[in-house]
């Protein structure tokens, strides 16, 4: 069974507390909350001060992607906002080592998030340190957008070199999740499904993460 992460970004901001009391009350396993700087991506979405919110809404694990420039300067933030999860881009990070140790040393548990066009092999010498890898199946930035199919191979290579050294590393797929692609993914070899639009555009979303919990 996978782990399922419903994105908050697709959430109804005007009513939060309902949304969260679903997901609650639903079999998600884990909050998937996404920050964006308009910098490292085109969007702006939230930061630590609405996670501690989230984090005063629910116990379940909150797994924060990071989508920003300069993680390094925000991470004691995410610590205190109630973050469980921290996941950094490679492409945002070229002292990803220290980014990890860091976020390690804060509490946390340490995940890197790859854009569709890098290479899984660029991970070779940082699975060993750490617990997830989000392998990003859209460009990040905004929900709502198509599962891009290459991810699939992706997560076979990846899923070798994990197995390969017998890590004990995450694979997350984010973006573009659907009830039809996610039979595929897990699969392919994923652990953990994001679903924002999925989950929060449907006409039941308790049913939805109660399905993508059950293929
Ligand atoms: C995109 C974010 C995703 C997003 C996924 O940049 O990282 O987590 O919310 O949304 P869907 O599931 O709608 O593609
Ligand atoms: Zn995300």
């Amino acid at each position: 069974m996978a782990i399922i992460a419903p994105s908050l970004l697709s959430a109804n901001f005007l009513n939060l507390k309902a949304d969260c009391n679903m997901l609650n009350e639903s079999e998600a396993d884990w909050y998937h909350l996404d920050v964006m700087d308009g910098s490292f991506v085109p969007n702006i979405s939230f930061g630590p001060m609405i996670i501690e919110f989230f984090r005063k809404a629910t116990t379940k694990v909150c797994d924060v992607h990071l989508m920003i420039e300069n993680p390094g300067n925000y991470a004691d933030a995410f610590k205190k906002a109630g973050a469980d999860i921290l996941s950094v881009h490679i492409e945002a990070c070229p002292h990803l080592h220290r980014n990890i140790q860091q976020i390690k040393s804060l509490g946390m548990q340490a995940g890197v998030a790859v854009n569709p066009h890098t290479p899984v092999e660029s991970l070779k010498d940082i699975l060993a340190d750490i617990d997830l890898v989000c392998l990003m199946s859209v460009n990040p930035g905004f929900g709502g957008q198509s599962f891009i199919p290459h991810t699939l191979h992706k997560i076979k290579q990846l899923r070798e070199m994990i197995d390969e050294h017998s890590l004990n590393v995450k694979i997350e797929i984010d973006g573009g999740v659907t009830l039809e692609n996610a039979k595929s993914i897990i699969d392919a070899g994923a652990d953990v499904l994001v679903a924002g639009s999925t989950v929060f555009k449907s006409k039941d979303p308790k049913a939805t993460i109660a399905a993508l919990k059950n293929i």
